[in-house]
This record gives structure tokens, C-alpha cells and sequence, in this order.
């Protein structure tokens, strides 16, 4: 028996991190000042991406991706049922039509030959966007996506909250990292503390595409630019006054755009860039813990299906699919092992449910919702820690 708890999830703090937030706070800002630029400009040579928007946490990334990329009333998004309820929400932010399709019951992914039924039995224009999720931390395979989504001229959002430091191989080999813009128009990351890097709340926007970039920076702060040449009205509205000076004076700005304000503060920023310079080593960390997870459970006849060991995948989670999950759920937690289910599935949520989606819909995704269980994954769960989820798992199914 532990002690302590042992939790699904779990920020790492060091006193290299708590050293930059403190430095932050005794700088002269602690929002709109240059740790967000700095922030900005490493993840995005992180993930390989031209652009990085840090905003104040992942459902705002999504939400200004549905407003830059222009969803409106009516417009129908593809999106998984298996993930947080924001890859859906932030459809309905924009008053557009959420369409679930199925998951690949051996990836827990959105299913692509799925999505490719539904757009071949539709008149072309039906579907205006994709949101694939990188989900539990495996990485959708993009480039797939991109070319049919690309056949129906449809935009892609990939939510890869799951997955820094994540990738999958494309058809030449080459290593494609999750949210590195080569196929997806934009993608989204999530710094909540159960996620790999830590800001308290925190997200960013990663893309490639230059006018989306600017939109977004534009929409993150009240639709506001401070841009000369985007002004619309005149040097002498901006004085007060006539001038004979072709200059805006240093005040001027113009709010051009229904826009948010969805910051993040310089000391949050901060602490991002110093947990990202551990990115990596936390990634190998989470990729040991489900190697040993695979092995445990690799001949284990109680075991329906699992994340296995997939190159790539960014362990986010490590998830078994078990009979009796609600025994075995309790089991560890009467052992201090809070593992947790991801997720019930969005459609069969009471808001999504009063929109017409039933149970019966997703097949896979309603079956994997019924023996899924999130056991603990981060980096700093010891080897022993490790050892007792397994033996803890085993003595329920009687080995
Ligand atoms: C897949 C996915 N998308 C979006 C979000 C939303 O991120 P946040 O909690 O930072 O708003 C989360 C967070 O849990 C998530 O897991």
C-alpha cells in the first residue's frame, strides 16, 4: 500500500520554473510583455510550425480557429466523439452544426474511411471543416486527411491538446510533427497542468498560414490592431483634429472586429517556456511508463484492447479497455490509484443529446466508452509506482 495518491495526471514543478515565474513577476509586465513573444517563438521551433499564438487556454485556441477560419450559422464541422467536449464546443460558439463521426476502434481516432463515406454521400459544399484529434497523444495521420479534405475543399483544425512533441510518418518517411502546420491550417495545444507542459490554464494556435496568423492575433485581443496600414479611418479622426500630418498619432487604434480578450499573462508565459525546455525529456519518460504498460498487459486475457506502443505517440495517456471497468475503477481507488475514464463520449452529452444524437449512433465510440480507463501517465511516476498500478490491476482480474 502508498501513501500518497496516485493521480491519471500530474504537473512536474521545478524550481527552474518557479525561478522564471518569479522573475516574471518582478519584471515590469506581467501580461502584454516579451515572455509571450519568447513563448510564442520556441513552440512554434518546438512543433515546427511559421506561427504560434498563445492564448489563455485551449478552448479559446479552438474557439478563435472556428472565428478566423469564419464558421457561421449552420456550417457543418466533422469532429470525434471520443474527446474533451471543446474540439466539439467550439463549433457551437459559432451557432455551426457539430457532426460526429465514429473512431477507429484500434486507434481510438476519428475514423478516416468514415469521414470519407459521409463526404462521398453528400452534395459537395455540405461540410465546410474537419477537427481530428490527436487523441490520448497518438497523432492523426494528416497528410491522409489533408488530401481528402483537400477533394471536398474542406479546412482542417487539428486539436493536438494531447500530443507536443507527438508525430506520425508520412508516405515518404518523413517524420510530420503534430501541430507543425504542414497539413492541418491550424492547430491547437492545451497547458493545463494534467497536459505536458504546465501554465496553470494556457494555449496556443500553431500555423503556417500567414492571414489566419494575423487574424488570430487580432481576434486574441478584441479585434484591435494598432497597425497603420490596416487603419480604415483618417489621420484627422485619429488627431481630433485637421492636421497636415500623414501620421496616426501614438495612441491610435482601431478596433476592426468582434474579438475576445483571451491573453495569457507574461508570468504564465514564463513558466511555459521553462517546462518547455523539458518537453522532450518528459516525452522519453511518458513513452518508458507505456512501454512498460504495453509489456504488463501484452498477453493479459482481460485486456480488450489498449494504446499500446506506437511510435510517435505523445502518451498523453496510457488507456486499458477492460470487463468490469467500474470494479476495477473503484479497486483503485480504494488503493489510491485515481485513474480516470477519457471520455464519455461527446454526443451522448445531455447538450448534445438535445441536439438529436443518440445512443446507438458511434458503435466503436459507445463500446470503447464502456471498458476505457486512463491509468497514470506522467513523468515523474516512479517505476515502482508503475509496478503497483500493474499489480493492483492483475490481483483484480485474479493473476
Ligand atoms: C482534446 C482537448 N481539446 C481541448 C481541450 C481544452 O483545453 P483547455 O482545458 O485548456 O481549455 C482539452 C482539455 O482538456 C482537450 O483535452
Amino acid at each position: 500500500m502508498i501513501n500518497t495518491i496516485i493521480p491519471y495526471g500530474k504537473q512536474n514543478i521545478t524550481k527552474e520554473d518557479i525561478d522564471a515565474v518569479v522573475s516574471a513577476l518582478q519584471s515590469d509586465y506581467l501580461t502584454q510583455g516579451p515572455k509571450i513573444n519568447e513563448f510564442e517563438v520556441e513552440f512554434a521551433k518546438y512543433v515546427g510550425s511559421k506561427y504560434a499564438v498563445v492564448v489563455s487556454n485551449g478552448t479559446a485556441a479552438l474557439h478563435l480557429c472556428t472565428l478566423a477560419l469564419g464558421v457561421k450559422e449552420g456550417d457543418k464541422v466533422i469532429t470525434t466523439p471520443i474527446t474533451f467536449a471543446a474540439s466539439a464546443n467550439c463549433v457551437r460558439y459559432c451557432n455551426g452544426e457539430v457532426v460526429f463521426v465514429d473512431i477507429d476502434p484500434s486507434t481510438y481516432l476519428l475514423d478516416i474511411e468514415k469521414v470519407r463515406t459521409l463526404l462521398e454521400n453528400a452534395p459537395i459544399g455540405t461540410y465546410k471543416g474537419i477537427i481530428p484529434v490527436d487523441f490520448a497523444g497518438r497523432a492523426v495521420d494528416l497528410e491522409a486527411f489533408r488530401k481528402l479534405a483537400d477533394e471536398y475543399n474542406l479546412w482542417i483544425i487539428e486539436d493536438a491538446c494531447h500530443a507536443p512533441g507527438g508525430y506520425f510518418e508520412d508516405s515518404k518517411s518523413n517524420i510530420q510533427k503534430c501541430g507543425n502546420g504542414n497539413f492541418a491550417d491550424l492547430a491547437i495545444f492545451s497547458f493545463h497542468p494534467v497536459k505536458h507542459i504546465a501554465c496553470g490554464e494556457g494555449g496556443m494556435v500553431t500555423t503556417n498560414d500567414e492571414t489566419l496568423y494575423k487574424k488570430l492575433l487580432a481576434l486574441r485581443t478584441h479585434g484591435i490592431t494598432k497597425n497603420e496600414l490596416e487603419f480604415s479611418n483618417s489621420v484627422e479622426f485619429a488627431c481630433g483634429h485637421a492636421t497636415e500630418s500623414e501620421q496616426f498619432p501614438g495612441w491610435y487604434m482601431e478596433m476592426q472586429t468582434l474579438g475576445f480578450n483571451y491573453r495569457l499573462t507574461d508570468f504564465q508565459a514564463a513558466l511555459g517556456s521553462s517546462q518547455l525546455k523539458r518537453a522532450d525529456e518528459g516525452l522519453i519518460k511518458r513513452r518508458a511508463i507505456a512501454s512498460n504498460y504495453s509489456k504488463a498487459f501484452k498477453d493479459a486475457q482481460f485486456i480488450k484492447g489498449q494504446s499500446g506502443f506506437v511510435a510517435g505517440h505523445a502518451y498523453h495517456l496510457y488507456i486499458i479497455e477492460v470487463e468490469n471497468r467500474l470494479g476495477l475503477y473503484k479497486h483503485l481507488r480504494e488503493n489510491k490509484v485515481f485513474a480516470q475514464i477519457h471520455y464519455i463520449p461527446c454526443h451522448l452529452m445531455p447538450y448534445y443529446r438535445q441536439l438529436g444524437w443518440k445512443e446507438g449512433d458511434f458503435l466503436h465510440a459507445e463500446s470503447y466508452y464502456k471498458g476505457c480507463i486512463s491509468l497514470p501517465m506522467y513523468p515523474t511516476l516512479t517505476i515502482n509506482e508503475q509496478n503497483y498500478v500493474v499489480q493492483l490491476i492483475n490481483f483484480f482480474y485474479g493473476i
